[in-house]
């Protein structure tokens, strides 16, 4: 090797390790999820955060689950008294308009995600499964502040489709609801895009979240 190629290869060595230097801590491949896990203090707490990083504990249920009106949802179907009736407004005004906002899945308890997340393993295999669906501990839905809806199609999967989708995109944050898992926000928030979920966190925060297009993960790091 002549002096000069052996300065290049030396610059470009030099190059690589500053940029691992300065790309170590940052998560782009998301190989921070479901790693230095932290148990949640106060699930009670209306702006919890539950994530890939943020596990509840299997035995926590909220104390004030209510059923929401079969009018707006499926059988059986439970949110905390706060978020149902912020829930059941919504759907009422959209309605009104002509719109059929309608809550497929609520709460859900530490052992059904489990069931559920380990047949989308099954199904689907582990990598689809992780983008899709959160692990036991992990999911909002055991918080009772989220909740997936379907709109006039009928089909929670074909939301985004739904005549309801655009007056949800646009609403929601009215009632308190903010849109969990944005497009474009995958590596954020550790999941796909889902058009039909939906989390609680008071009209006020909501508001904020969605004049400034953030995440609820974004939120945290700004505000809190
Ligand atoms: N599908 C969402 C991420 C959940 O399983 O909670
Ligand atoms: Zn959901």
């Amino acid at each position: 090797m002549n002096e000069k190629r052996f300065r290049y290869a030396v610059y470009i060595v030099i190059v690589i390790l500053i940029l691992l230097f300065y790309t170590k801590d940052l998560d782009l491949f998301g190989k921070n999820f479901y790693k230095n896990i932290k148990m949640i203090d106060h699930p009670d707490a209306i702006m919890v955060l539950v994530n890939k990083t943020y596990q509840l504990d299997d035995h926590y249920v909220p104390s004030d689950l209510e059923t929401i009106s079969i009018s707006y949802a499926y059988e059986n179907k439970q949110l905390r008294r706060e978020a149902k009736d912020a829930f059941e407004n919504l759907s009422q005004e959209a309605l009104s308009l002509g719109f059929r906002i309608v809550a497929t899945s609520a709460y859900r308890d530490y052992d059904y995600q489990k069931k559920l997340f380990e047949e989308y393993v099954s199904d689907k295999g582990e990598v689809y499964a992780l983008e899709c669906s959160a692990k036991p501990g992990h999911s909002e839905h055991q918080t009772g502040l989220a909740v997936d809806v379907s709109g006039s199609n009928d089909d929670y999967d074909e939301f985004e489709s739904s005549p309801e989708f655009p007056w949800m995109k646009e609403n929601a944050h009215r009632y308190g609801f903010i849109l969990r898992y944005p497009k474009g926000k995958e590596r954020i928030t550790g999941f796909k895009y889902e058009p039909w979920h939906y989390r609680y966190v008071g009209t006020e925060v909501a508001k904020i979240i969605y004049d400034e297009g953030l995440t609820l993960e974004e939120y945290y790091d700004k505000y809190l």
